[in-house]
């Protein structure tokens, strides 16, 4: 069980053994060419998007995004096991009043690298900030792509699953009382047993909030995000590698439910929040529950 307060070790001092349960300080893709290959169960992450934060990530051209992450994702490739997946969670930004195209050029480029692309997951928001345009919607979604290295990638859709919120059940009683009772639905599937309440696979519709919780970092994930995939794509003791771990979400989420982690950030203001959470955040008896609250320790 990982139960070690996170350690921050710059890359001199790096050493193999403790390549699991750390956030290294160094940007990608130098800091993952120590890795083992075919070691990592689960890479989940959120890279910085084209443009934007220029002051605290960089900013990387929107035509030049796929060359900038292709030698990342080329060493993703080879640190994830066969039986792994990738989540890759990433939204185009608007430039001058259009979409961007940036993301699909990546998602070709990673085909082209190797990467089997299984499904994209919609992340539906349920807190979506306006946009500030009169020509645009607010942005209620983003999306998270699913890759693999080969077909055999571990999933577990029981452990994920919801409650039902169909009404077919409900319904068709009430078509029953009418005569016109039926288990099928109009495609022929079987639905006589979908009742409200009871726990069903989910779809790739993954419907949260944006995070809310008040810390020193612009883009945390919500820790439902990773836990969904978590629990969807590995097992208990599994190593879960964020490769841009910014506020260390990842890291919280995967030491929650009994995995080990590996994160790479590059800002050190940022690792010493990931350290900050860690430490503030103690594992219940059992191991299995986060309760990470509001408060910052100053
Ligand atoms: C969108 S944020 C990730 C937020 C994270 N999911 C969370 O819950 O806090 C992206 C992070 O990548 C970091 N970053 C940018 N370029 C990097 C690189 N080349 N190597 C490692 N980290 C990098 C940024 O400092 C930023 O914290």
């Amino acid at each position: 069980m990982c139960e070690s307060v996170i350690d921050c070790v710059p890359f001199a001092m790096l050493r193999p053994e403790k390549l699991s349960n750390t956030v290294y300080a160094m940007p990608c893709p130098a800091m993952l060419t120590p890795m083992d290959a075919d070691s990592v169960d689960l890479i989940i992450t959120s890279p910085p998007y084209a443009e934007r934060r220029k002051k605290a990530y960089g900013g990387i051209p929107a035509d030049k995004y796929a060359e900038w992450f292709l030698p990342i994702s080329a060493e993703l490739l080879r640190v994830l096991k066969p039986t792994g997946s990738f989540v890759l969670n990433i939204k185009e930004s608007v430039d001058d009043g259009e979409r961007q195209t940036y993301v699909y050029e990546l998602v070709l480029a990673l085909r082209k690298q190797g990467w089997l692309w299984v499904d994209e997951f919609i992340w539906h928001k349920t807190n979506p900030f306006p946009t500030g345009s009169k020509k645009r919607l607010k942005d209620g979604f983003e999306r998270c792509y699913h890759f693999a290295k080969t077909k055999k990638f571990k999933f577990f859709p029981d452990a994920v699953k919801q409650k039902s919120t169909s009404k077919w059940a409900e319904d068709n009683k009430r078509r029953k009382n009418k005569g016109a009772h039926s288990t099928t639905n109009g495609s022929g599937m079987n639905m006589s047993r979908r009742i409200v309440g009871d726990l069903v696979r989910p779809s790739n519709v993954v419907t949260m909030p944006s995070s809310s919780i008040n810390i020193d970092h612009p883009a945390v994930f919500p820790q439902a995000l990773p836990e969904f995939f978590i629990k969807l794509m590995t097992q208990p003791g599994d190593l879960i590698l964020d490769p841009f771990m910014g506020s260390g979400t990842t890291a919280l989420v995967a030491r929650s439910v009994g995995r080990r982690y590996d994160g790479v950030e590059r800002s050190e203001d940022y690792l010493r929040l990931v350290a900050e959470r860690l430490a503030r955040t103690p594992l219940s008896r059992n191991g299995h529950k986060v309760c990470e609250t509001n408060n910052r320790k100053r």
